[in-house]
């Protein structure tokens, strides 16, 4: 298997859909690389799936750095994007360049991923511009959950529409590699995904984006917290687990684990 490059995922566009999935621990970087997965993505979600906040907001650099380190030390041949916390970009362009560099040289991600359309133009130039490939994300970008009061469907006004499409376009010639499309109606979509020369990336955004991202929580049943329409659960590992632990528990508590076969 050959390493995917920011290069070679702007290339499927129009030839190969891309799979992505979200990551946060070593393990589960591991089996997707070796599933093949071309893009794994360290999202901000972790605030919600890995350490149990309601939101992603409280989310840090320290907590990211963390997790895209034990995610890359999994990986040979996917390409590892780390997702730029909140306010760990939006202040200056200065702060941005700071810390998404602190991405690729203390975690050793390839890319990071930042939220927002026209008003991080400039900032995903300056990053661009200095080496370090930008994954951009438009729709329902979670950072801003306090202001759309809620998460809800982006873009379905066509005042809402036009903005997105013009925000993708704007990405784009800032020159990012690729578009995250959150939560946005599957005609606005295919519309953008018609429209832009990188592969958009959709999440409840329709069979039309040119690939699809997850969270791994909601795609292997382990998050119940909330549970999306859009989600598709490929295994239930929630119940298996929690059965695995009760089965543990009993053996322990009646004593017939550990045996002599477990013994030195
Ligand atoms: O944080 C995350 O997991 C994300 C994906 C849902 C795109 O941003």
């Amino acid at each position: 298997m050959k390493k995917w490059t920011s290069t070679r995922i702007q290339a499927c566009k129009g030839k190969q859909r891309i799979a992505c999935l979200t990551a946060y621990d070593y393990a589960t970087a591991r089996l997707m690389d070796a599933a093949d997965i071309p893009l794994v993505l360290v999202g901000d979600s972790l605030g919600m799936t890995v350490l149990g906040y309601e939101t992603t907001l409280p989310v840090t650099m320290e907590d990211m750095l963390h997790h895209s380190a034990a995610v890359v030390r999994g990986v040979n041949n996917a390409l590892v994007v780390a997702d730029m916390p909140f306010m760990s970009y939006q202040i200056s362009i200065q702060q941005a360049l700071q810390n998404a560099g602190r991405f690729l040289k203390e975690a050793g991600a390839d890319a990071v991923k930042i939220e927002g359309g026209h008003l991080r133009l400039e900032t995903v130039k300056a990053l661009v511009g200095n080496g370090i490939p930008v994954m951009g994300h438009i729709g329902l970008t979670p950072q801003s959950v306090r202001q759309f009061g809620g998460y809800k469907v982006q873009g379905k006004h066509p005042a809402a529409a036009k903005t997105l499409i013009e925000d993708a376009i704007g990405l784009v010639d800032a020159g990012v590699f690729t578009l995250v499309l959150e939560c946005v109606p599957r005609a606005l979509a295919a519309e953008i995904t018609k429209t832009i020369a990188v592969p958009t990336i959709g999440i409840g955004a329709g069979p039309e984006c040119d690939g699809q991202i997850l969270v791994s929580h909601d795609m292997l049943g382990m998050y119940s917290d909330v549970s999306p329409s859009f989600v598709k659960q490929y295994a239930k590992l929630g119940p298996l687990m929690q059965q695995a632990f009760e089965s543990y528990r009993d053996e322990v508590t009646q004593g017939t684990f550990p045996t002599a076969e477990h013994s030195f």
